[in-house]
This record gives C-alpha cells, structure tokens and sequence, in this order.
C-alpha cells in the first residue's frame, strides 16, 4: 500500500472543499467510497497486512470513511445553498429571459416613408398640411367646379357648410404655392377621407401628392419622376404607361398604369386580365391654379401626381382587402 490512510483523507478533504458542482461531488464519492473507491479498497487490503496490525488500521480507516461521509453531505449543502443565492425573490436569474414583444412601424407608415426617400433623393421636400380643410383649398382653389360630383354629399364628409374632410391631398398644392414662391418641389403624404367603404376602399386612406413647379417643365419630366418612382418602389424592370385622363386641376391629364406586379403583363385576375394596373393620377398643373396663387403663368409651368399609398402596398404585398391594414389585427401587423 503507497499511500497512508491519512494521504487518502487529506487529499480527499482538500478536493471536496474546492468542489463547485453536486456532479463534481458525485464523482469524488465515488472515487473515494465507491465500490473500487481508495477507502473501499484499503479497507479490503487489510486482511494482508500482519495481524497486529490490523486492529489499529481497520479503526482508521473506518474513521476515515466517516469523516468522508460527513465532508461529502458537508458539501452537497454548501454547493445547493450557493444555487439558491442566485434565485432572486423567486425568480431563477440564471435562466435565459422571455423576449417581450416589441412593435414596430405599421406597414403603411413603412411604405409611407419608402416612398418619400424616393422623392426626397430627387430632390423634393416632404410637406403637410390639415385634414380639416375648407372647400376653398379642397375644391375651389383646384378648379373643381360647384356642381362637380366629387363634391357630392355622398364622396365627401361635412363637418360644416364650408368645412370638409379634405378627399384628396391635392390642397397641399395650393397651401404651398401660396406660402412659397417658384420653384418648387415638394410631396405632402397624409390621411384623406371619403365616404365609401369595400374590399378596397375605407372611409380613411392615404395618399401622396406631388407638386413641381420651374421654368421649362415639360410632360417629359414628369414621365421621368414617375417612372423613376415605380422602378423603385417595384421592381426596377416595371414600365409604365400613360392613359389620357381628366382633373379639373391639371391639363392635360393621365392616368398612370404599372406593368401588373402579379403576372408580369401577361395577364391574371388582379389585372382583370389587362397587363396592367392604375396606381396614379396626374398632369401639368392647370394654368388656373397658378392664377389663384398668383404665379406668373407665362414663367412657370409644373406638373402634380397623386396616389393612393394603401393602393401601393396591397400591390406590393399581394394584399387583397384595404381593411386589413386598419383592424390592428397582430397576425397580419406582424408579417410587415
Ligand atoms: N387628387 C387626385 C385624386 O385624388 C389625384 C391627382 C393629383 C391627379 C394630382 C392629378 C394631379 O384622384
């Protein structure tokens, strides 16, 4: 036998002080009382040694598995109360946390903001202006006749005889001619309001206006802007078209179509089969308007464009029902 009995204490004392873990524990019993453990072993031996002896060797050794046991539960105790130090009032700290479900910006509020940085990188300021608006700026200032229909009691919200939910942002292009001179680049996204209510249309919307006005502006830049704005917003192999149209605020007048985002032109229900699908109205602004401002009409010259931002992301999302974007149902937020 090498080692003394008192060797296999010391050593064995030594180790389960230091001990940090039951597991490391565990292995120390083993190594030291298990059934091929050193004291388990050298209590075994002493039937080999001289008679005289044994007597003195067997009592040590049994001491010794005493103390052992005793130090062993000693530290099974000591290392269990550390692990509870590291529970805080109950909660086990060491534990990974629960993520708490963060927000993030509504999908219109997204494209909203995509659209803009289009703009503002061709150089256009972001403008707004009230939701409650008179009929002057709604409709007077535009050129929009007294008996035009969008000026029926079923299209537009009165607040008051000559108040209004505004339909259109268009007012913004007026609000801002007055208040600066030419030239002028600007885009005024916001809420506007009409009465109507279906798959695709609610009560509240968004839209995006633009307004350039400069010397020497022709159909050709405005062509230029949107097509610009389409290749960005979708993909940038998208071409456009434009089909002649009627504002009472610009002249002439087109309605714009994308290349349909669904079939590529080819032709599927979304596109009823055409190709093809409005996003937007414009036209050079109406000579009318710049009266009303008191621009010089044989100067300067501009083109306006407004659209419908919900419109914009149902197509690129492959969205089907406006009212989606309205119920704060989380499943569908959450996808954005
Ligand atoms: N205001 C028009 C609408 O709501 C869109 C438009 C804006 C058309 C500017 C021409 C120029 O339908």
């Amino acid at each position: 036998m090498d080692k003394t009995i008192d060797d296999i204490q010391a050593e064995a004392l030594a180790a389960l002080e230091s001990a940090e873990t039951a597991e490391e524990v565990g292995r120390l019993s083993v190594r030291y009382l298990g059934r091929k453990g050193l004291v388990t072993q050298y209590l075994r031996n002493i039937s080999s040694l001289p008679e005289n002896e044994r007597p003195d060797a067997g009592k040590k050794a049994n001491q010794t598995k005493k103390i052992l046991e005793q130090a062993i539960k000693s530290a099974e105790k000591r290392i269990a109360a550390q692990q509870k130090t590291e529970l805080v009032g109950g909660v086990d700290v060491t534990l990974p946390g629960r993520p708490a479900p963060r927000g993030h910006m509504h999908p219109i509020t997204q494209i909203t903001r995509r659209i803009c940085d289009i703009f503002v990188r061709m150089g256009f300021d972001i403008v707004e202006g009230p939701e409650v608006e008179s009929d002057y700026y709604n409709f007077e200032a535009l050129n929009i006749p007294k008996n035009h229909p969008a000026r029926d009691m079923q299209d537009t919200f009165y607040i008051a005889e000559n108040i209004v939910l505004r339909t259109h942002t268009s007012p913004l292009q007026v609000r801002m001619m007055e208040q600066y001179p030419p030239p002028l680049r600007v885009v005024a996204p916001g809420k506007v309001y009409r009465c109507d209510s279906d798959l695709t249309h609610t009560p509240m919307f968004h839209q995006i206006e633009g307004l350039l006005v400069d010397e020497e502006v022709s159909f050709g830049d405005l062509k230029g802007v949107l097509t610009e704005f389409v290749q960005k917003v979708f993909d940038p192999d998208t071409s456009i078209r434009f089909r002649p149209s009627f504002f009472p605020f610009t002249e002439p007048s087109a309605e714009v179509d994308i290349q349909c985002v669904m079939c590529r032109g080819r032709g599927c229900k979304v596109c009823s089969h055409t190709g093809w699908l409005e996003v937007l109205g414009c036209g050079m602004v109406h000579p009318a308007l710049f009266e009303n401002v008191g621009y010089d009409t044989r100067r300067y010259c501009g083109f306006a464009f407004g659209m419908g931002i919900e419109r914009i992301a149902m197509l690129k999302y492959g969205i089907n029902d406006i009212r989606l974007f309205f119920e704060s149902d989380d499943r569908f937020l959450r996808q954005f």
